[in-house]
C-alpha cells in the first residue's frame, strides 16, 4: 500500500514543501503501526516549515499525530490494534525530569526526526499514548504539544490551585487551552488579546478579564491593578522578549513566569533587578514527557474539557494551512486531516 507524505525540502520555504508517497513498513518487535488521521499546527512547525528553521536534510514535518493503531509487533503489550492514539513530542522521555536528549529539538518528530504529515507511520509503541475516549483523531492531535505544553506549565511543577489567578496570552493554541485548564482548575484567568471579536470568545471559554494588549502597551500593569494590586501567581508566557518586562511586571511577588514562547524573537534584555526584587519563578518550559501526557488526558476525560478548533485542512494544503496560521486569524488550534 503506497501512503501520501509530506516532505519539507532542506533549508525548508512554503515552496520546498513537496507532496510524495512512501511504502509503510511492518512493525518490528516493540513497535506499532498506526494509520495517521490528523494532525495540528504549533509555531514550531511553522518554523521547521516557512523555513525559519528549515531542516538540513528532507523531513517528513509536524510533530502531532493521531491515529488508528493497525498492526503491533512482539512484546507490545500497551497497545492493540484498533486502539486510537496521539504521538508524543519527546518520544524517549517517559517520566522525570529531561534528560540531554530534552535539551534540544533533535529527536522530536517533525523537526530532528521525521514526524507525522504522512498516512501512516511505523515506530516504537512508546511514541504514542492512548487518545482521550470519544474524541475525533483533530481533537487528539490538538494535544501534543499545545495541550501538553499549557498542562506542563500550569500542573506539573506549576502547582496552580483554586482560587489563584492566571494570565494568559493571545487567542492561539497555547493559550486557549492554559485558559480551559485554568478555568478546570478552579482560578481566575486574564487573557490578552489584539482582537476585540477574538476577546469575546475569549470571554465565552471564561475568561474573566481581557486585555487588548495593543491598545494597552501596560497590560501588565494593567493585569495587577485587576488583582488588587498583589499581581498575578501564574504567568503563561508565550510573547518572548517583546512581553517578558510586562509579564514580570503583572506577576505577584513570587509568583511564576513559565517562559514558554518565542512570537516576538529569541533574545532581548530582561531586568534581572525586578526578577530579584519580586522573587520571581522564572521556569522554561518545553512541552512535557509521557507521564505528564496521560495525566493531562485522565484530567481531560474527567472534566470534559474539548479543544477549540478554528479550522481543518487535507493534508496537500499544509502551506495553505500555515498561510492560515501566518495571518494569526485564527482562534485555538488549526489541524490537518489525512
Ligand atoms: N516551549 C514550549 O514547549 C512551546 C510549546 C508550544 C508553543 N510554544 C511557543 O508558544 C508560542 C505560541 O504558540 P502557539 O502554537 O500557541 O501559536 P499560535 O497558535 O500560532 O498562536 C499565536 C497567537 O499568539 C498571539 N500573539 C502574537 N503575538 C503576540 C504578542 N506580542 N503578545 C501576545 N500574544 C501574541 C496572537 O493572538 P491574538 O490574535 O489573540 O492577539 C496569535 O494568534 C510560540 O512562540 C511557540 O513557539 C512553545
Amino acid at each position: 500500500m503506497s501512503i501520501k507524505t509530506i516532505v519539507v525540502q532542506p533549508g525548508g520555504g512554503f515552496d520546498k514543501v513537496v507532496v510524495g508517497s512512501d511504502q509503510p513498513r511492518a512493525p518490528g518487535a516493540g513497535e506499532i503501526t498506526v494509520r495517521l488521521h490528523a494532525s495540528s499546527l504549533n509555531y514550531h512547525d511553522y518554523a521547521v516549515v516557512s523555513g525559519a528553521w528549515g531542516p538540513s536534510e528532507p523531513r517528513i514535518p509536524m510533530s502531532d499525530g493521531a491515529g488508528v493503531v493497525t498492526a503491533v509487533g512482539a512484546g507490545v503489550t500497551e497497545l492493540k490494534v484498533g486502539d486510537h492514539v496521539v504521538s508524543l513530542f519527546f518520544p524517549e522521555w517517559p517520566d522525570g525530569e529531561p534528560g540531554i536528549a530534552q535539551g534540544d529539538f533533535s529527536r522530536v518528530p517533525g523537526d530532528g526526526i521525521d514526524g507525522y504529515a504522512r498516512e501512516a507511520v511505523t515506530v516504537p509503541a512508546s511514541a504514542f499514548t492512548l487518545a482521550p475516549k470519544g474524541w475525533s483523531h483533530a481533537e487528539a492531535a490538538t494535544l501534543t504539544c499545545a495541550g501538553l505544553t499549557a498542562w506542563y506549565a500550569l500542573f506539573e511543577g506549576g502547582h496552580i490551585k483554586p482560587g489563584d489567578t492566571v494570565l494568559t496570552q493571545g487567542s492561539g493554541g497555547v493559550s486557549v487551552f492554559a485558559l480551559q485548564f485554568a478555568k478546570a482548575a478552579g482560578a481566575t484567568v486574564i487573557a490578552t488579546t489584539s482582537s476585540p471579536a477574538k476577546a469575546e470568545r475569549l470571554r465565552e471559554l471564561g475568561a474573566d478579564h481581557v486585555i487588548n494588549y495593543r491598545e494597552d502597551p501596560a497590560w501588565g500593569e494593567t493585569a495587577r491593578k485587576l488583582t488588587g494590586g498583589v499581581g498575578v501567581d501564574h504567568v503563561v508566557e508565550l510573547g518572548g522578549p517583546g512581553t517578558l518586562a510586562q509579564s514580570m511586571l503583572a506577576a505577584r511577588i513570587g509568583g511564576q513566569v513559565s517562559i514558554i514562547g518565542i512570537l516576538t524573537g529569541l533574545e532581548g534584555n530582561m531586568s534581572v533587578i525586578t526578577a530579584i526584587a519580586r522573587h520571581l519563578h522564572l521556569r522554561g518550559v518545553l512541552v512535557g514527557n509521557r507521564k505528564h501526557q496521560l495525566n493531562m488526558i485522565r484530567a481531560v476525560e474527567a472534566n470534559g474539557i474539548r479543544p477549540v478548533i478554528d479550522s481543518v485542512y487535507p493534508l496537500e494544503d499544509i502551506v495553505a494551512a500555515f498561510r492560515h496560521q501566518e495571518s494569526n486569524r485564527h482562534f485555538g488550534k488549526i489541524c490537518l486531516e489525512m
